[in-house]
């Protein structure tokens, strides 16, 4: 068995049995190879367990994907798994539908305590896409008849189906058979400082990108009066965790004011304690969403759950309109993400976060300074993006350096979120990991950047 409180790959990836997979995977499984680079792991996992992933050759990964920021805390946890039991004898293997169950209260309470202001109620949905177009929707509904329009922010990722793969959009290589996009999306510059669209550089540009709202949108594409509200991923997840300066949110929120623009906040991956606050938009004093969605983390990471919260503005507007599906809100997922709020909260889990944030600092900005292809370093509680280059000066994005390292990363036993269109990875440890074991992670990273540098005669102090 090893070791099992430290990642052990005995076998490098893929081994014999994750090899026999996937050549079948290419017979029976539609559109997943790994010809086209998808998944982007080399092995097929068996056995999920606290923090650490065990494949079909029994080689053991300490987790980063953590189900793509789904599971707060980690796999397999004991609590967890009681209430989606208890849900299963309570309700059956049914799903509500057409019924009430009071299941769905006890979390509408939980939520309803928790939530920030004005947000004061809760509709249930199950997927992460689904929830953000149907909080859309709401928003629709409530701005009333002449207002079609939606400001949303170039490289957000809102999920992927024509409404939410329209909205971003989030990325060139993702939207084909999206295209041609729905109408009704006014599609903006996000700050995304490292690589500012106007060649600027913060605080000096004064937020030049926000600007474009009123001196473009407003000027060629809409009146105020025809804008619904704004869509936002205040820190964009899968664009590589892009942070907003401090002002950008309040600016933004601001102008909403000024226009009576409805704020919608997308917090499916970055809610839930993830940045180390129970919702993101808590890091910005005074900006507040009318409405706010949650998904992925808010599940637990096993019964899919999602959810819209609104304020009491919201709610006659949400009655209108038909919204949820057929697993909206499901017993045992309601029951399990209440049992999973209770204890972030009994566990403090969310100082574990701030203490997963001191190490990701510490580590992955000492990487920066040290190594030539470390461009980057953003890190928000375990919201975390490195993102590398081929030199600091031309910031070249380096997708092949960067493929390399996470598969040096793999045989060393850590994995994390990366996407091979990409020139950047996202380490994604469970809430509640212990900053030792991540700590350790991050070591086993700095020597596979040491050795890709190495290999390239890139520079290093
Ligand atoms: C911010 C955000 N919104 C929406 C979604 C879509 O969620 P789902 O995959 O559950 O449809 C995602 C998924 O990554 C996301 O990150």
């Amino acid at each position: 068995m090893g070791d099992q409180t430290r990642p052990n790959v005995h076998t490098p990836p893929p081994g014999p049995r994750s090899a026999a997979l996937m050549k079948r995977a290419d017979e029976i499984l539609l559109g997943v190879s790994l010809i086209g680079g998808w998944p982007p792991n080399h092995f097929v996992s068996r056995y999920r367990d606290g923090w650490f992933i065990e494949d079909v050759d029994g080689n053991r990964y300490l987790d980063w994907i953590n189900g793509w920021a789904s599971a707060p805390l980690g796999g397999n946890h004991p609590e967890l798994v009681a209430a989606a039991h208890q849900g299963l004898v309570d309700y059956g293997t049914e799903c509500l539908s057409a019924l009430r169950v009071e299941h769905q209260w006890l979390l509408a309470e939980k939520l309803h305590e928790i939530a920030p202001p004005p947000l004061t109620k809760v509709v249930y949905d199950t997927t992460g896409s689904e929830v953000v177009e149907n909080a859309v929707r709401i928003m629709r509904e409530a701005a009333g008849p002449g207002r079609p329009f939606v400001i949303t922010f170039l490289g957000s990722f809102h999920g992927g189906n024509y409404g939410t793969g329209a909205m971003g959009p989030h990325n060139a290589h993702y939207n084909h058979a999206i295209e041609p996009f729905m109408s009704g999306w006014i599609n903006v510059p996000f700050p995304t400082c490292y690589r500012c669209p106007y060649h600027l550089a913060y605080p000096a540009c004064d937020i030049a990108c926000l600007d474009y709202i009123e001196e473009v949108v407003l000027k060629y594409k809409a009146t105020p009066e025809s804008i619904a509200g704004v869509a936002v991923e205040l820190v964009q997840g899968e664009n590589g965790v892009q942070i907003p300066p401090p002002e950008w949110p309040v600016r933004l929120y601001d102008l909403c004011q000024k226009h009576g623009w409805i704020f919608y906040n997308d917090e499916v991956q970055e809610g839930v304690g993830r940045t180390g606050k129970w919702f993101a938009i808590e890091h910005w004093q005074g900006v507040e969403a009318e409405l706010l969605s949650l998904g992925k983390g808010i599940s637990g990471g096993l019964m899919p759950l999602a959810c819209t919260l609104g304020s009491d503005r919201m709610s006659a507007p949400a009655g209108k309109l038909y919204t949820g599906g057929t697993f909206a809100g499901n017993p045992a997922a309601c029951l399990m993400a209440a049992k999973l709020l209770e204890i972030i909260e009994r566990d403090h889990v969310l100082d574990n976060v701030v203490e997963l944030e001191k190490v990701a600092k510490a580590k992955f900005g000492a990487m920066k300074e040290k190594y030539e292809i470390v461009g980057d370093v953003r890190v928000l509680g375990a919201y975390m993006c490195v993102e590398f280059v081929e030199d600091k000066e031309s910031k070249t994005p380096a997708h092949e350096l960067t493929r390399e390292i996470v598969y040096a990363m793999e045989r060393r036993g850590v994995v994390p979120i990366y996407e091979p269109a990409f020139n950047y990875f996202r380490p994604t440890p469970a809430l509640n990991q212990p900053p030792d074991l991540f700590a350790l992670g991050c070591d086993l990273v700095e020597e596979c950047v040491a050795e890709v540098s190495a290999a390239h005669g890139k520079g290093v102090k």
